[in-house]
């Protein structure tokens, strides 16, 4: 069902509270290296400001512990600086959430204004849902929208008791949600066949819902990453020195009897001597592999299946990278599904951090159809999990 969106708010003289996730990965000295977050929010700032609102940005960053000495890290102020630039505008930024502040800050918006706010999980309320700091955050502004895809499979304050301390006009989601949810929409319940599913990563544990859910839907199950040796265990073959979820195995052999022919494990394997990148690497073609090596990425025949198998689907959505692909020896598999994706005419998605970080890092991020902001919140979607950050926001 359609979502009540910023289109369909007041803006006009009001300040608009705008859940947004800059959640973005940083560097050991703090500087933002991805910040694809940041600028998927831009069109509804934009948006809002061009329709006379003013605008209080709330994010989290990270998961800090609540010493205020090893959280300095979490702090929004190298985000605020960021978003100054894309904006090419001045952003203020509050070194409090719900303190006097950002009370003062806010109080003091005009229209065509940005505060951002510090760091929400600074808060205890935050993670506990606290309908008290709620109360707080919701009295900076007159309106709120939540545009934090990233976020939404969160029940914390900001997502979910916030939103309900407005009345429900005053709700709405901003264009990235509504965007991430109508792709999301598409594959899940109106895919053009034939629909695949890339599924790699290091573990079948994080992937079980995800697979059971799309099964159904699927014409083509291919996998890729560490859990393929958890597959290869399950069916009896000798996996090496691969990593392997031994107590997943009978969950793998389940998922292998309902999915039948339709998973379809690589052909073959770049195999490793150890974890190093400098490492001897050589390939095995088959399904056993030898006792003195780790598997670590999906060999060139697979590349070659599997690229047929996307380029040739109406639909693909991608999760989990094929091998170990931050060393330069081990991505080529990962590279290969890019570039397939990239080529496939069908409708194309990626999602999850890693898989989005590794598109983006190739090159293919603006070849494929659409890749998520959504790393927890995408999966489960995938796996056909509802949200109640959504179930506040009023249908259309
Ligand atoms: C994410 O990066 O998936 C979101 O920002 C949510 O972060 P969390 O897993 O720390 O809740």
């Amino acid at each position: 069902m359609p979502k009540q969106t910023i289109r369909d708010l007041d803006l006009k003289g009001r300040k608009i509270l705008v859940r947004v996730d800059f959640n973005v990965p940083q560097t050991k000295d703090g500087a933002i290296s991805d910040d694809r977050r940041i600028r998927a929010a831009l069109p509804t700032l934009t948006y809002a400001l061009d329709h006379g609102a003013s605008l209080i940005l709330v994010s989290h960053l990270g998961r800090p512990s609540g010493d205020p000495t090893t959280d300095a890290p979490f702090r929004l102020d190298t985000v605020a600086a960021r978003l100054a630039e894309l904006l090419g505008k001045p952003v203020k930024k509050a070194n409090d959430t719900v303190g006097q502040e950002a009370i003062a800050i806010a109080y003091g918006l005009q229209p065509g204004e940005i505060l951002v706010v510090e760091n929400v999980r600074f808060n205890k309320g935050e993670k506990k849902g606290d309908p008290a700091f709620a109360a707080q955050l919701a009295g900076l502004a007159d309106a709120y929208v939540n545009d934090a895809f990233g976020t939404c499979h969160r029940d914390e304050a900001s997502m979910v008791a916030v939103p309900e301390q407005f009345a429900p006009k005053d709700r709405a989601i901003g264009f990235l949600v509504e965007k991430e949810l109508q792709i999301l929409d598409t594959l899940l319940k109106h895919p053009k066949h034939p629909m695949v599913a890339v599924m790699g990563g290091s573990k079948v544990s994080d992937k079980i819902g995800v697979i059971e859910n799309l099964l159904p839907k699927i014409d083509n199950l291919l996998v890729g990453g560490a859990m393929t040796y958890t597959f290869l265990k399950a069916q009896g073959h000798s996996t090496g020195k691969s990593r392997v979820e031994a107590d997943k195995l009978d969950e793998a052999r389940k998922l292998l009897e309902l999915a039948g022919a339709k998973l379809i494990l690589p052909v073959d394997h770049l195999m490793a001597e150890s974890l190093d990148p400098t490492c001897r690497t050589w390939i095995v073609e088959g399904s056993d592999l030898p006792d003195d090596g780790i598997g670590i990425d999906i060999g060139p025949k697979t590349v070659e299946l599997y690229g047929n198998l996307i380029k040739a689907a109406g639909t693909v959505v991608w999760n989990g990278p094929m091998g170990k692909f931050e060393d330069e020896p081990f991505r080529q598999g990962t590279i290969g599904v890019a570039q397939a994706m990239a080529e496939s005419s069908g409708v194309t998605c990626v999602g999850g951090g890693e898989t989005a970080e590794a598109v983006e890092q190739f090159g293919y991020a603006d070849k494929v159809s659409h890749v998520s902001t959504g790393g927890g919140a995408f999966l489960e979607c995938l796996e056909g999990k509802s949200f109640n950050s959504l179930r506040v926001i009023p249908d259309l």
